[in-house]
């Protein structure tokens, strides 16, 4: 095997590592598996949930809740279908697909070889290659029991556009003043053509969103604001800088709606790949809602005395490419002398459970007093309470899923009332007394 080889097997087993860890351990399982599953769908289990959630509050703590010029927003999924017209998404959201006239197999025609495209020929059996023809990757439904196109809807491919209709909504009803935000997390979804690495490329997935409203002329200082400020909140999440950079768009990657954007990329097994896109809107989306709707979306600014269509910046995050950005960068197999342990290093923020409460022996009352302190620490945090097996394994199973501190509750405790607190990087131990558990984890638990 070459160098280069054995790089790409060494990832590709770490992502296979992580996807059956997810499975084992209840992060991520398949949809509908009973049924065989449903290609690049996922289910987030009772630990990913928890996974998830924490990403969601890390952001809207630091989007929403830290600062003072940003509102949130949950806007209803399904929308006016006018809604996409005046977003371009009728129009431009497609790829250009190419089908084979033998195999019958689909591609992207920005996938495959130049060649291919040249001579019209299938990059898999050789055969006859179609014109390519445009794909919208809008979901359509209907709405109401007639399934005809006047009652067609889409499922939103983007949170922002529910975030634009309500822009006067919002200011109007928070009497704010230009420069503010709008803030959204939810569920988009895309016929993607080639999903796939997991939950990486999706057809259903989760953006945590924001709409930026600045003046025209101010908008490339708030993009530059906004890209660092987001910059610094994957490494306020622990993702090693390292495996973080930005990417520009050149002209030709542009998004229809962009006139500057940068992402955020996270090297990923699979490559650089992107975590969050960063663009400068301009005043298209206000000025297409305005014009389709035939709403004044202007804004009358008296600072300057003067009416215009704002300018927007967007930040834009997929929670479920964060989430495995997480768990890639947490991940961790360490030899410790006598055998390999798995942990993820997860801040502990984000750690699924944040303490597990053991009794070293199941006598001598160690369960009661274990019991007591994981029901005094519940109504803060998830913990966990176990008393199966040796407390060596106890202690790789919390581990495996990132738990940061085990209690443990031993004879000396009987005497003195103290407990071992067990750090999951370190695998140090100290010792502190039991009316100070939940202290520590309160001091420890922070973002
Ligand atoms: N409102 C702008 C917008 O939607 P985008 O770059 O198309 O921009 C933003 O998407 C983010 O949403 C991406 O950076 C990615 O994290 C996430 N995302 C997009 N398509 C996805 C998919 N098929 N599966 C999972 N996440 C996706």
């Amino acid at each position: 095997m070459t160098k280069k080889n054995t790089a790409t097997s060494n990832q590709q087993q770490l992502m296979d590592k992580i996807v059956s860890l997810c499975k084992r351990r209840g992060f991520i399982f398949q949809s509908s598996e009973i049924y065989g599953g449903i290609n690049a769908c996922w289910d987030y289990g009772p630990l990913g949930v928890e996974l998830k959630n924490n990403i969601k509050q890390a952001w809207w703590r630091a989007m929403v809740y830290e600062r003072d010029d940003i509102e949130g927003l949950d806007a209803a999924i399904l929308m006016h279908p006018k809604v996409w017209e005046a977003s371009g998404h009728v129009e431009n959201f497609t790829d250009p697909l190419v089908d084979c006239k033998s195999c019958k197999l689909r591609f992207r025609a920005d996938q495959i070889p130049e060649e291919n495209l040249k001579l019209k020929k299938c990059p898999e059996c050789g055969g006859e290659l179609t014109e390519p023809r445009k794909f919208n990757l809008m979901f359509k439904t209907f709405m109401g029991p007639v399934e005809d196109e006047a009652h067609v809807v889409y499922l939103r491919p983007e949170t922002a556009q529910g975030i634009y209709v309500n822009f006067e909504n919002v200011y109007v009803s928070m009497r704010r003043k230009i420069p503010f935000g709008i803030a959204q997390i939810g569920k988009a979804f895309r016929n993607e053509i080639t999903p796939g690495n997991f939950i990486f490329r999706t057809r259903e997935f989760e953006q945590m969103e924001m709409q930026y409203f600045v003046r025209p002329g101010t908008d490339m200082e708030w993009f530059e604001k906004w890209r660092e400020e987001r910059f610094k909140w994957y490494l306020r999440i622990g993702i090693k800088p390292e495996k973080l950079r930005f990417h520009q768009h050149g002209p030709d990657e542009l998004a229809h709606y962009a006139s500057a954007a940068y992402d955020i990329q996270f090297e990923f097994p699979f490559g650089w790949q992107e975590l969050e896109g960063i663009h400068n809107r301009t005043d298209y989306d206000l000025s297409r809602h305005q014009q389709y709707s035939g709403k004044d979306l202007s804004y009358f600014d008296d600072e300057i005395g003067q009416k215009y269509i704002p300018y927007i910046i967007e930040t834009s995050a997929g929670c479920d490419r964060t989430l495995l950005a997480v768990l890639v960068n947490a991940y961790d197999e360490e030899d410790t002398g006598k055998e390999i342990r798995t942990v993820l290093r997860l801040h502990p923020f984000l750690a699924p459970i944040k303490a597990a409460v053991l009794p070293l022996v199941n006598r001598e009352n160690m369960p009661q007093i274990a019991w007591e302190i994981y029901k005094s620490l519940k109504p803060h945090f998830k913990v966990f309470y176990d008393d199966s097996g040796s407390i060596g394994r106890r202690y790789r199973r919390q581990d495996e899923i990132g738990t940061p501190f085990c209690f443990t509750v031993d004879s000396q405790t009987l005497q003195d009332g103290t407990v071992t607190v067990r750090d999951r990087d370190t695998m140090k131990q100290e010792r502190i007394h039991k009316s100070e558990v939940l202290d520590f984890l309160k001091e420890k638990i922070t973002f």
